[in-house]
């Protein structure tokens, strides 16, 4: 059976983790597997380097049919913000208008105002899970430092929000033209549903492979999304070398025995159940070897399947 979410809503999966870790092997093998069980998947990249590419060829920046069941997407900084401008553009312009000698290549600088590109990803994603077009979605996030730097401008985002209402009902007996109000609560009407995106309709996947900066990385970015609020559903550890795969090699034994310092460190402090992915012989690119990859992190220890 699938794993439902609470009220049986689209659920978002959201996989992340150091650079060069795995995310995107994780996120395709997880969006694969549920769509061969007959799951309708979309899988959204928002990593500007994210080479879904390199799994799905001809992915692009609109969601697109890549196997029976699922639609990929990578989006780019363009097309989150066009989508912005789309949503929002005529309504601020025509606010500032009504207040300032402005025209309307004053959007243009607006794209720049913090947390407005991540706000708009995001609601990217929420739109998905509320099109009723998927049963899932799995979302291969930036790095670390981006996928975190992304959650804290949503909540900074909310405050500013609430506080330029609050101001603008003071100012409002001073100010004349077109009145914003409408357009702040929208706004931050939006964003609070992406909060609740992130806090109710996420599970997170952590992936690291067992060297000291993704396991220290990872480690600190499961203790940051559960102060979040965000909740973690498995801690990866990807990359693991098979121990007898070469005898007598004096490096490769040196090479395991570091191996073995950080994996577990990874089993031992994740708040997470780990899963264990081994170091391929070739890069995990084809169908077949993601759906191994697949295979295993579904796979609990002690055999039962879990999606
Ligand atoms: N277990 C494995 N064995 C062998 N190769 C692997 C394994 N996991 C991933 N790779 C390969 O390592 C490279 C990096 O993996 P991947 O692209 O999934 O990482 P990523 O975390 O998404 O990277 P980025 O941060 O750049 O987006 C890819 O070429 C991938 O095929
Ligand atoms: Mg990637």
């Amino acid at each position: 059976m699938a794993e439902k979410y609470p009220g049986s809503v689209t659920g978002l999966r959201l996989i992340t983790g150091k650079g060069g870790v795995g995310k995107t092997t994780v996120a395709s093998a997880l969006a694969l597997h549920a769509a061969g069980r007959g799951e309708r998947v979309l899988l959204v990249s928002t990593d500007p380097t994210g080479a879904l590419g390199q799994i799905f060829p001809g992915v692009t920046d609109g969601a697109r049919m890549v196997a029976r069941g699922l639609e990929a997407v990578e989006l780019t900084r363009r097309v989150v913000l066009d989508r912005w401008r789309e949503r929002f553009g005529e309504e601020i312009y025509q606010v500032l208008r009504s207040l300032l000698p402005v025209e309307r290549d004053v959007l243009d600088y607006l794209e720049g105002v913090p947390g407005l590109e991540e706000e708009f990803l995001l609601s990217y994603l929420l739109d998905a899970l509320d099109s009723e077009r998927y049963d899932r979605v799995v979302w291969d996030a930036a790095p670390t430092a981006g996928t975190l730097a992304l959650l804290e401008a949503q909540a900074l985002f909310y405050d500013h929000l609430t506080q330029a209402h609050r101001l603008y009902l003071k100012l409002q007996g001073y100010l004349k033209g077109a009145d914003p109000t409408p357009l702040i609560e929208g706004w931050r009407a939006l964003t609070g549903r992406i909060l609740t995106m992130l806090r109710e309709r996420t599970r997170a996947w952590v992936v690291a492979q067992p060297e000291r900066l993704p396991v220290v990385q990872g480690l600190e970015l499961m203790a940051a999304l559960d102060r979040f609020g965000i909740a973690l559903e498995r801690a990866v550890l990807n990359r693991v070398l098979p121990e007898d795969a070469c005898p007598g090699c004096a490096f490769y034994a040196a090479k395991v025995r570091e191996q073995r310092v950080w994996a577990r460190r990874w089993r031992e402090e994740s708040p997470a159940p780990v899963r264990e992915l081994p170091e391929f012989a070739a890069a995990p690119l084809d169908p077949r070897a993601l759906d191994e990859v697949a295979r295993r992190l579904v796979q609990a220890p002690n055999g039962d399947s879990h999606a």
